[in-house]
């Protein structure tokens, strides 16, 4: 992939965990235009916990990102700094770029034919579209939970959780097979509800448990960063506040990028936010990003203040 513009920001620093305050970084605004850089705590080293505790994941950082689906251009210059620690919902109308760059994160725009990407994407400080990167290498490091729980039809419980692992290549043991897999289940809330009948088919759960099965596949491959693609959209509520405990559970470990149209939602799950938005026509950018709280309390552009409100999309 070739750079097509300046940069905007720098490259992702490295993580200093153990340093800095709860969430730095993230106490201002940081409004732009979709012209502009949305960084949110990239000077100050990212998102530690109180106290002693480390967190995993890693940092995930957007330059520059525009993307072409043939010759139409469907994002301008998207630049987001994602730190670890740190859960980021991405908001705005249908259609404005949310899933085109999620997907951009972990490599899957290249697979729709004709489409075209500019920019960089840092994982602690590595362009994963450097010449040579493996394919499989970065998605088994940035992971992907789709709309629609997505469990191989044909796999046992058990089976799915570990796919990922058999996908990579991966040899285990039958004991380490076993941790992984209790490890996985109770990660993403499930291993209660089906510990008993591992063998059973993954498409006998329900909606809400087929989902957080899913979570279990993409977490049994220790990602540092799982990307949800509006992940509760076909929930019922009780399903959909699992799934949300779920990831306030796994934020520490995994650094977690959420697509979200559920304005509630973004504001219980996340601690920063970016607003997306393409107008007439325009290719989608951010309008604005930053703590979560000042996007839904005081948001510095109208537009923003707008759309959390609900007076359009
Ligand atoms: N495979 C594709 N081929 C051509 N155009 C596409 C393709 N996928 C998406 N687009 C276009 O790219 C733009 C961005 O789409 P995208 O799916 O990223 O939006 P979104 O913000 O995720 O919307 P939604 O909230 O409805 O899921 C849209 O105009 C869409 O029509
Ligand atoms: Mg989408």
């Amino acid at each position: 992939m070739s750079d097509l513009s300046p940069l905007a920001t720098p490259a992702a620093q490295r993580p200093r965990p153990g340093t800095g305050p709860l969430i730095p970084g993230l106490e201002g605004t940081a409004s732009s235009s979709a012209q502009d850089t949305a960084v949110l705590g990239a000077a100050d080293g990212d998102a530690t916990l109180t106290g002693m505790q480390q967190i995993g994941g890693a940092t995930l950082e957007a330059v520059n990102i525009s993307a072409w689906f043939g010759t139409r251009k469907v994002l301008e210059r998207v630049s987001l700094h994602m730190p670890r620690g740190v859960v980021t919902a991405l908001i705005g109308p249908s259609g404005c770029g949310k899933s085109t760059f999620l997907r951009i994160l972990n490599r899957m725009h290249e697979t729709v034919p004709g489409a075209q990407l500019g920019g960089q994407v840092m994982l602690d400080g590595h362009d994963i579209y450097t010449p040579g990167t493996r394919v499989t290498q970065t998605r088994s490091r940035i992971g992907m939970v789709f709309q629609k729980p997505n469990p191989f039809p044909a796999m046992s419980i058990a089976e799915n959780v570990l796919a990922g692992l058999h996908l990579t290549g991966v040899r285990m043991s039958r004991p380490h097979r076993a941790e992984v897999l209790e490890r996985s289940l109770l990660r993403a809330g499930l291993w209660n509800e089906v510990k008993d009948r591992l063998a059973q088919p993954g498409s006998a759960l329900s909606g809400g448990q087929q989902q957080r099965l899913c979570i279990a596949r993409s977490l049994a491959v220790n990602p540092d960063v799982l990307l949800m693609d509006e992940p509760c959209s076909a929930l019922d509520p009780g399903s959909t506040a699992r799934i949300e405990q779920t990831i306030g559970d796994i934020k520490n470990e995994v650094t977690v990028v959420i697509v979200t149209h559920n304005m509630q939602q973004a504001a219980r799950v996340s601690q920063q936010c970016a607003f997306f938005l393409a107008e007439q026509g325009a290719p989608g950018g951010i309008v604005e990003a930053g703590n979560t709280e000042t996007i839904f309390g005081s948001p510095a552009d109208p537009r923003t203040a707008d759309y959390v409100h609900g007076r359009f999309g």
